[in-house]
């Protein structure tokens, strides 16, 4: 393991569990300082305790922007400033009921966006100052493969993971001249932990994912770590506006 991210101070938003549990994981063992914020405060205090090398977490929700603010202010000043933020959280409850155009309540649409969307705007707007403070910074947002896979169901996730590769490539033409990086990591399909613990997903979707893929395995959240702790240090400086897909070469999403 490197030590690339040494001296790097970093918000993971959206960090209790999965990707963003194993990223927070993945930067502290290559020497970042981290704030885990999540709206499930234990397991983003799991996650910092697990992740150690001074690690702490803050509770957030970012559909909320007064708790978006305070959470960043929090991380901002327990750290000394940031280089690098990870919005990763989404609301993957309501992506059962996001049947399609026709069907879909649209509680579930509004939801969706909320968090998605609108919360991934608004904790670019709270980071984004402590970033140009710092004289520069990177942001790596979670996206999916969904964004462009043109699926029959789950509009809505599909519609907010578009939108959010607009406002990363917004971020990156309008900052990347002052310093800031924008980068969306897109996962394909990822057995988390929890996934897995959970049993609840179907071995016809795991043998779906194994017999189309271009990989003898399923993605792991370790797979999505990788990628933006690249992302999140100088090894990317030169990498803007771009969506990288890591699906183990998926045709499919
Ligand atoms: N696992 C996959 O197959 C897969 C595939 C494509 C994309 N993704 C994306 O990867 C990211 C992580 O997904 P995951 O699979 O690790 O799921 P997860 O549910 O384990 O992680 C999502 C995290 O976001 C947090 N969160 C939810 N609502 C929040 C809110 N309002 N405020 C703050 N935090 C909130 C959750 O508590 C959780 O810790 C998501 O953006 C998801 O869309 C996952």
């Amino acid at each position: 393991m490197t030590r690339r991210l040494d001296g790097k101070r970093i918000i993971v938003m959206g960090s209790a569990t999965g990707i963003g549990a194993a990223t927070v994981r993945r930067l502290a063992e290559e020497g970042a300082q981290l704030c885990a914020a999540d709206i499930n405060v234990e397991g983003a205090e799991r996650t910092a305790t697990e992740a150690g090398n001074g690690a702490f977490a803050v509770p957030v929700d970012i559909t909320d922007e007064a708790s978006v603010g305070a959470a960043v202010a929090e991380a901002a000043e327990g750290l000394g400033g940031l280089d690098g933020a990870h919005i990763n959280a989404a609301d993957l409850r309501v992506i059962f009921q996001d049947s399609n155009a026709l069907d879909v309540d649209l509680d579930v649409f509004d939801r969706t966006i909320a968090v998605n969307l609108r919360g991934h705007l608004l904790c670019t707007r709270a980071v984004l100052p402590h970033l140009l403070a710092s004289k520069g910074g990177a942001i790596v947002y979670t996206s999916s493969g969904s964004a462009r896979g043109g699926e029959p169901e789950r509009p809505c996730y599909a519609m907010s993971k578009g939108g959010l590769e607009a406002l990363m490539r917004h971020v990156a033409s309008r900052w990347g001249r002052e310093g800031i990086t924008a980068n969306v990591v897109a996962p394909g399909f990822t057995m988390t932990q929890e996934m897995q613990a959970g049993g609840q997903v179907p071995q016809a979707v795991i043998d779906h994912f194994l017999s189309t893929g271009r990989s003898f395995r399923l993605g792991q959240s370790e797979d999505q770590a990788a990628v933006a702790a690249m992302l999140l240090s100088d090894d990317a400086r030169w990498i803007n506006g771009q969506v990288i897909n890591v699906n183990g070469g998926s045709m499919f999403f």
